[in-house]
């Protein structure tokens, strides 16, 4: 048997890419974009798994819900993913809540890693030992904003005065802290894309204001800023049926033609995905170890830390 006989026969162990959607500030738009990105990608024939980290309000777990219910009677073939929602840990001991969350959470990766192309997990908005895990594990970090200073600041400090403006803020600490130790374990890089959503349809000067601090923290903070979705009913009003403007919501209508938003909608999605610039397949088998190892030294620790 020849060395090239052999290479081709070792198992295409791919991994897949992850894409976490996140920002601690609250009603960002997290679930919106982690619906729209999973059926997005759903749609272009990807294989795809979404986890629910949010245990308390359950957002996409409620839309998949939704979607499951109505694809069983609907009239064309809609796309569901293999979807997963994290339960809480109930203990009184916050301890042993993590250690149960943690291997819940490494159990539903595992699940799921080498089947699916793409992991969507959109997440709380709060800092809990489970974000900052879930964070440290993105290759696509997803973090939608509002065009408001009150969302800027927390990924730098906002300031009339300018001695005690642009301090990094929380949640970019957080961000910045998850690279470091993302970086220790495989040279992981981290692509941070902040999403600008609910963006009104009529040019401001907030708007305008928003888009230059978000490309001067661009370069200080490391991430790409990007203009998302604008505000439109028709990326809310789709939820109860568990759809989004990227079905073919017409022949539901029984319409001939797209709306105006739901095509203005579908370019704004095609868009973003684009901009993400996700892999076309999955990560090679250096990244599957990678994640191994991270899992392998977290779990260390909490043994150590309970032993
Ligand atoms: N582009 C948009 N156009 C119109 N409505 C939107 C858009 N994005 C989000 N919304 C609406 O804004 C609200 C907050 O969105 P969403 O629940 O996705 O935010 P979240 O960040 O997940 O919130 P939480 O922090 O509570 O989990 C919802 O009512 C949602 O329907
Ligand atoms: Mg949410």
């Amino acid at each position: 048997m020849t060395a090239q006989a052999k290479t081709s026969e070792l198992p295409d162990l791919r991994t897949a890419h992850v894409v976490v959607v996140a920002n601690e500030k609250g009603g960002t738009g997290k679930s919106t974009l982690s619906i729209h990105i999973g059926v997005a990608l759903l749609k272009a024939g990807f294989r795809v798994a979404t986890i629910d980290l949010d245990t308390r309000q359950r957002t996409l777990t409620r839309f998949f819900e939704n979607r499951a219910s109505w694809a069983s009677n609907a009239p064309w073939n809609v796309e569901l993913p293999y979807h997963h929602t994290l339960e809480r840990g109930n203990s009184e001991s916050v301890r042993d809540n993590e250690t149960a969350e943690f291997g819940a959470f490494a159990a539903a990766v595992a699940a799921v890693e080498h089947e699916y192309e793409f992991v969507v997990i959109d997440t709380p908005a709060s800092d809990s030992y489970l974000m900052r895990l879930a964070h440290s594990l993105a290759d696509t970090l997803v973090s939608p904003i509002n065009d408001s200073f009150i969302d800027i600041d927390v990924f730098s400090r906002v300031h009339h005065d300018r001695t005690q403006r642009g301090q990094v803020a929380h949640y970019a600490d957080l961000v910045l802290e998850a690279r470091r130790k993302r970086r220790l374990v495989d040279q992981g890089i981290i692509d941070w894309v902040l999403v600008r959503n609910r963006m009104s349809t009529t040019q401001s000067n907030n708007a305008k204001q928003i888009a230059t601090s978000l490309s001067r923290l661009a370069t200080e903070l490391q991430f790409r800023p990007t203009d998302g979705l604008h505000d439109r009913v028709i990326f809310r009003e789709l939820f109860p049926i568990g759809l989004t403007a990227l079905d073919p919501i017409e022949e539901a209508m029984r319409s001939n033609s797209l709306s105006a938003s739901q095509a203005s909608a579908r370019r704004e999605v095609d868009a973003l995905i684009a901009t993400l610039q996700l892999p076309e397949r999955g990560r090679g088998l250096a990244h599957l170890q990678a994640r191994h190892e991270w899992f392998d030294r977290i779990s260390r620790y909490y043994r150590e830390m309970k032993g």
